[in-house]
């Protein structure tokens, strides 16, 4: 779909919990590997992992109180809040972004609710906030992507627990008088919902012994699968999203995709003809954050003044489900 409203991001703001936690902490807790192997094979140095007593909607609140301070409305304008998340605060009800309203202690009853689409989860709400938006349902909206993915690692699995971290990113989405979103291509392939999911794990080992809440399930992934996967739709969903919006790869000044693996990064810059000094690279720092992945890397961007007004960006995330969903849009 390609689209020329005026509708764009105002304002990101991102919260990452706790000091890092290097590679070495897996080696030093006796799992067999190696911080080069993990560094070459992933591109992840560190990550952070969530306090005892931080639950997804914690970090949530405190990404999106930063989009809040550096916008030039204020909360009492927002029409609803999109919470993209894969471990949200309770298994059924009441949704995170429930909770996330309830903590920035809104006095207005706007609309508030969770999506899943694992690492294409903030991608896929911001298509919902464009959508609602365009629509003339609502006029601003918070979109969040948080997650405590340490919470569903199994961390005796040295093929997953290297791999992910916690952390939350916002933004704030409403009318720009410049720039905006240009289009969007997304989809699923639930024929692969196998490669990459959760499942009964009993005897898995929580981090460090810490007396996180028991998980019902933990991440369990063909790692080759995902990889080939993972690579294999961003670069069809980006193929058709410069088709249909009639921009070309050359003109694109920045990807902010999702940070899986940087192999993966690497992979899809090659075939797109995308110089690799376009990729926004987060994952040595935070890892696989899920659907927190764009807006940390996003935000980490922005914060060093990389993206500036007027330039073509893209955001692009897929994950488990199989998800992907990739934007174009004009930074304002
Ligand atoms: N340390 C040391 N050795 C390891 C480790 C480790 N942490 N993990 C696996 N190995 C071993 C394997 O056991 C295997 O040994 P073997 O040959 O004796 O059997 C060997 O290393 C090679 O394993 P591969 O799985 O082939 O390693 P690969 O190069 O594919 O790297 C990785 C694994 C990093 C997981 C890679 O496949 C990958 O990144 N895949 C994509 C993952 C991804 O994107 N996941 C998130 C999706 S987003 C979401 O929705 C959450």
């Amino acid at each position: 779909m390609s689209t020329n409203n005026a509708i764009g991001i105002l304002s990101v703001g991102h919260y990452l919990p706790n000091d890092p936690v290097s590679n070495d902490h897996f080696v030093n807790r006796g799992l067999d590997t190696s911080p080069e192997w993990i560094e070459t094979r992933s591109g992840i140095i560190t990550r952070h992992i969530a306090a005892d007593n931080q639950h997804t909607s914690d970090l949530a609140v405190l990404s999106a109180q930063r989009a809040l301070d550096a916008w030039s409305g204020d909360q009492t304008q927002l029409d609803f809040i999109i919470v993209a998340t894969a471990t949200p605060d309770h298994q059924g009800f009441p949704s995170t972004a429930c909770l996330v309203q309830q903590k920035l202690q809104f006095d207005h009853p706007i609309e508030a609710f969770d999506i899943t689409a694992a690492c294409s989860g903030f991608a896929y709400a911001l298509s919902i906030a464009y959508a609602k938006i365009n629509a003339g349902l609502s006029q601003y909206g918070l979109i969040i992507g948080a997650e405590t993915l340490s919470r569903l690692v199994d961390w005796s699995d040295r093929r997953t627990c290297i791999l992910f971290g916690d952390g939350a990113g916002s933004a704030i989405v409403g009318p720009v008088s410049s720039g905006g979103f240009i289009g969007f291509n997304q989809g699923a392939d639930g024929q692969a919902s196998d490669i990459l999911c959760c499942t009964p794990q009993p005897h898995a080992e929580q981090f460090s012994g810490s007396p996180y809440p028991a998980a019902t399930s933990m991440i369990q992934m063909d790692g080759q699968a995902v990889f080939k996967k993972g690579t294999q739709v961003v670069v069809q969903s980006l193929r058709e999203l410069m088709a249909t919006t009639g921009i070309a790869i050359d003109a694109i000044d920045h990807v902010v995709c999702h940070q899986a693996n940087r192999r993966i990064l690497a992979s899809v810059a090659k075939q797109l003809g995308i110089p690799f000094d376009k990729f926004i690279i987060n994952i040595d720092r935070v890892g696989n954050t899920s659907a927190a992945s764009i807006p940390l890397a996003l935000c980490d961007a922005v914060g060093h003044e990389k993206i500036q007004p007027g330039d073509t960006v893209i955001l692009v995330g897929f994950g488990a489900g199989f998800t992907w969903s990739s934007i174009l849009l004009e930074w304002s």
